[in-house]
């Protein structure tokens, strides 16, 4: 019998989860493992989660908009899923739900050589992709500074955090007062620069970029936005996000086959993947 894993969301044609995992699968040699696309509508997600699961022959899922926060009344959160408030990854076998976001994030930073612990990080942002970052990078003992365009919301974030998960060292500021600090890494959670949008960057004209600073940034089309040509330009590093996608992906292939994710592998299929569309 197939195992079957996929991807839930709603739309969920564009994703290039599919490309990647079957291109691993294959790799490996797992000829009974194949991963599909899932459309679910949001008004119907418990009834989805049982058939796929009872009827469908589902060992998990990833899930993704506009589903991540949704799917979290039907499943057992981890401690993770539950600070971040958003769920990407379910093991049906458990029914456990876990956020690899963070995972994809941390471990691609690792992988760049880029320290975390004792460092300071601005956050661009403060929707769920910066909830995400914000607590895999302070969880990793870096110290962080959110800067988004209504603070409000900012701050709103690091409160529940602070709560959710005992996060303290986070604090809200203006993009003016953080670039003046000490800061080694820039985190670009906005969607500012997402394609087709590409002459658009989150940093804020005239504003110099911190000494020597490194911008992650977790838009990946296009492959090099405009904040990382800003950036490069000022004599600052720029990674781009296409290593996170891969790795949270990595990360739910290992939950899900208790195997380890051929990172290379599904690297150069998301890479294809994404040429083609
Ligand atoms: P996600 O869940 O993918 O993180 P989101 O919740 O829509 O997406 O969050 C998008 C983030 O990008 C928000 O922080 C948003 O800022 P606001 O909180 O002020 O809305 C930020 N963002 C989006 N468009 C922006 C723009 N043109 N300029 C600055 N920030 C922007």
């Amino acid at each position: 019998m197939t195992n079957k894993v996929g991807v839930i969301g709603w739309p969920v044609t564009h994703s290039i989860s599919p490309a990647m995992h079957n291109a691993a699968f294959q790799a490996l040699g797992m000829r009974d493992w194949q991963y599909e696309l899932a459309p679910v509508p949001p008004d119907i997600v418990p009834q989805s989660l049982r058939i796929l699961r009872d009827e469908g022959g589902f060992i998990g899922v990833n899930v993704t908009v506009p589903l991540k926060e949704k799917v979290m009344h039907y499943v057992l959160p981890d401690e993770r899923a539950r600070a971040i408030g958003a769920v990407n990854t379910i093991d049906f076998r458990t029914n456990v739900g876990t956020n690899t976001d963070v995972i994809g994030l941390v471990d691609d930073l690792t992988a760049h050589g880029v320290m975390l612990q004792g460092s300071k990080v601005i956050v661009l942002g403060a929707g769920g992709a910066a909830r995400a970052a914000v607590y895999g990078l302070a969880k990793a003992g870096a110290t962080v500074i959110v800067v988004n365009r209504t603070q409000q919301k900012a701050q709103v974030m690091l409160a529940d955090l602070t709560i959710s998960a005992n996060i303290r060292s986070a604090d809200v500021k203006t993009l003016d007062e953080a670039a003046e600090e000490d800061v080694s890494l820039v985190v670009n959670c906005t969607s500012v620069g997402l394609w087709p949008n590409v002459d658009e960057s989150p940093w804020i004209t005239g504003v110099p970029f911190p000494k020597g600073v490194t911008v992650y940034d977790t838009v990946y089309r296009p492959e090099r936005t405009l904040l990382m040509q800003q950036v490069e330009a000022n004599g600052g590093q720029a990674i781009g996000g296409l290593g996170m996608l891969v790795r949270q992906g990595a990360a739910a292939f290992s939950i899900w086959t208790k195997r380890e994710a051929p990172v290379e592998v599904m690297f150069e299929a998301a890479k294809e993947a994404l040429a083609k569309r």
